[in-house]
C-alpha cells in the first residue's frame, strides 16, 4: 500500500507492470445498466487512493432521487480529509510525524520541538524554537478565577470530568479567540491552550489530593514545570527526578498526534462549526476520556488489578475470547494490524524506569497477558497486538500517578496534534461544516393520535 510502485501505479490508474489506463473507476448501475466513469483521485504521497464520494450522487435510477450515498458506520473506510500532518502504515507498524519516523523523535526531540513541527510542517530553528518556548512558558498561568471554578468540583470528581470542563470554560476567558480566521489570534490561543492545559492538568491532580495549587515556574522546561506543578511540596525549587522528566518527555512525544482518531476527529467535526479552539479541544478531551480510546490506558490497569495474579491470566484470556468478561484492554487498534511502534518503544521506556525505580509488582501479569495473546489464535488471526496505552499505566503508576489522573497525561500531549489538526481544517478551502448523511430507516409519515388524557399532570389545575 505505501510502497512508491503502487503510489506511481495508482497514478496512471494501472496495476503495477500493467499498461497506463485512464485513472478513472467505471461503475455500471445494475438497475439502469448506466456506467458512470469515476475519477480515481491523485493518490496520496503514500499512494492512498480514493474517489470522491460525492461522484457517488450523480448514480441515480430516476432524475428527483437524492443519489447513491456511501454507507460507512464508525468511518471503517472514510477518508475525511487530506492530511499532511502523520502517516500511519498500519500492516507495517510505521508511525511518522510528518515524515519522521516516531522512534526518532522520541529518542532525538523534545515536547514542544514536536508540537511546532506538527503545527508547522518542519522542525524549528533555533531561533524560532526559542522564541515557541519562551511563548509557552509565559502563558502558562491562568486566571485566579479558575481555581475558584474548579475548587467547585467535589473531591472525587473524575479528573477528565474536570480537564474536559475546565478548557470548555477556558473559552470563556478569551472570546476573542472566536476570530479564527485571523492567524494572530489562532496563533495566541494555539500557544495559550498548549501552556495552560498543564497547568490545568497539575491544578486537578491537586484538587484531588487537597494539595494548594502552584503556579508555573517559568525557570523551568515545560515537563519539569508540570512536575513541578504536580509533585511540588514546601521545598523552595522543584528538582524533578530526570528519569521521570526523561520518561514524560517520551510519553507526550509518542501520544502527541495520531492522524484522524476518534478525538482528533472530534476536534474537527466541532472546529468546522467554526467555534473557538477552547470549545473544540473540550470536545477532543472529552471524546479521549473514553475506554476505547484514551482511557484505555486506566482500563489497562483497572483489568489488571481484577485478574490480580500471574496464575489467573489463562482464565481471564478465555473469558475475554468467551465473550464473557471485558475486551482486552490496552490490546487492538483500528489501524494497527502488527506491533503499535509505540507501544514497543513504550514497553522499552518502562523497563528502564524500573531498573531506577524498582520493578512494577503487576508488570509479572502484563508480561503474561501479553505473552498469553500473542500466541493465541484468537487474537492472532484478529491481528490484535498491544497498542501504545498497554504499557503506559504502568509507567503512569510508578511515577505515582494515580490510575484516573493517566488519561490527563496522555490529553496534555494530544494537545500539539489537536490544534495542529484543528488548524489544517480550518486553512483547507476543501473543508465545510461537518455534517454527515444518514440513511433513515425509522417510520414513514403518519398521522398524530395521540393518547393522553392529562398533558400536564404537573400544573395546577
Ligand atoms: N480484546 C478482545 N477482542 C478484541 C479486542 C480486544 N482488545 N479488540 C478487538 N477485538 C475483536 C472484536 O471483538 C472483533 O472480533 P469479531 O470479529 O469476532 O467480532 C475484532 O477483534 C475486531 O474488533 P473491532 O471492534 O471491529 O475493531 P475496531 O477497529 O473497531 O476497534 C479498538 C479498535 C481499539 C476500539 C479495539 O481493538 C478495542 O476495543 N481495544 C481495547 C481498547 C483499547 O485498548 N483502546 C486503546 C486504543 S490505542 C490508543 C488510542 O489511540 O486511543
Amino acid at each position: 500500500m505505501s510502497t512508491t510502485k503502487a503510489a506511481t501505479a495508482a497514478k496512471s490508474g494501472a496495476a503495477p507492470g500493467a499498461a497506463a489506463t485512464p485513472a478513472t473507476l467505471d461503475i455500471t448501475d445494475g438497475r439502469t445498466g448506466t456506467s458512470y466513469p469515476v475519477p480515481i483521485l491523485e493518490p496520496g504521497t503514500e499512494g492512498d487512493t480514493s474517489i470522491r464520494a460525492m461522484d457517488l450522487r450523480q448514480i441515480k435510477v430516476d432524475a428527483s432521487e437524492f443519489g447513491l450515498m456511501t454507507y460507512d458506520p464508525a468511518f471503517m473506510n472514510t477518508a475525511s480529509c487530506k492530511s499532511a500532518i502523520t502517516f500511519i502504515d498500519g500492516d507495517k507498524g510505521i508511525l511518522r510525524y510528518r515524515g519522521y519516523p516516531i522512534e526518532q523523535l522520541a529518542d532525538q526531540a523534545t515536547f514542544l520541538e514536536v508540537a511546532w513541527l506538527l503545527r508547522h510542517g518542519e522542525l524549528p530553528n533555533q531561533k524560532d524554537y526559542d522564541q515557541w518556548v519562551h511563548d509557552i512558558t509565559f502563558h502558562t498561568y491562568v486566571h485566579e478565577n479558575i481555581k475558584e471554578f474548579m475548587r467547585g468540583f467535589r473531591y472525587d470528581a473524575h479528573p477528565m470530568s474536570m480537564l474536559t470542563a475546565t478548557v470548555a470554560a477556558l473559552s470563556s476567558f478569551y472570546p476573542e479567540a472566536k476570530n479564527i480566521h485571523d492567524p494572530g489570534q489562532r496563533n495566541i490561543s494555539i500557544i495559550r491552550l498548549l501552556a495552560k492545559v498543564p497547568t490545568l492538568a497539575a491544578f486537578i491532580y491537586r484538587h484531588a489530593k487537597g494539595l494548594p495549587f502552584i503556579y508555573p515556574d517559568n525557570d523551568l522546561s515545560f515537563v519539569e514545570n508540570f512536575l513541578s506543578m504536580v509533585a511540588r511540596m514546601s521545598e523552595p525549587k522543584y528538582e524533578a527526578n530526570p528519569i521521570f522528566v526523561k520518561a514524560l518527555e517520551v510519553l507526550f512525544i509518542l501520544h502527541a498526534d495520531h492522524e484522524q482518531n476518534c478525538s482528533t476527529n472530534a476536534v474537527r467535526a466541532v472546529g468546522s462549526s467554526h467555534v473557538d479552539p477552547f470549545s473544540a479541544v473540550a470536545a477532543g478531551i472529552a471524546a479521549l476520556y473514553g475506554p476505547l480510546h484514551g482511557g484505555a490506558n486506566e482500563a489497562v490497569l483497572r483489568m489488571i488489578k481484577e485478574i490480580g495474579d500471574p496464575k489467573a491470566v489463562p482464565a481471564f484470556i478465555d473469558d475475554v475470547k468467551g465473550g464473557k468478561g471485558s475486551r482486552l484492554m490496552g490490546f487492538g487498534h483500528r489501524v494497527y494490524k502488527s506491533y503499535d511502534p509505540r507501544a514497543k518503544i513504550v514497553k522499552k521506556l518502562a523497563y528502564d524506569i524500573f531498573a531506577q525505580v524498582g520493578m512494577d509488582k503487576d508488570l509479572e501479569i502484563a508480561l503474561k497477558l501479553e505473552d498469553a495473546a500473542l500466541n493465541d489464535e484468537y487474537f492472532v488471526s484478529r491481528k490484535l497486538y498491544p497498542n501504545v496505552d498497554f504499557y503506559t499505566g504502568l509507567i503512569y503508576r510508578s511515577m505515582a500517578f494515580p490510575m484516573d489522573y493517566f488519561t490527563v497525561l496522555f490529553a496534555v500531549a494530544r494537545t500539539a496534534g489537536w490544534l495542529a489538526q484543528w488548524e489544517e481544517m480550518l486553512t483547507d478551502k476543501e473543508q465545510k461544516i461537518a455534517r454527515p448523511r444518514q440513511i433513515y430507516v425509522g417510520p414513514t409519515e403518519r398521522a398524530y393520535k395521540g393518547t393522553l388524557s392529562n398533558k400536564f399532570p404537573r400544573s395546577r389545575k
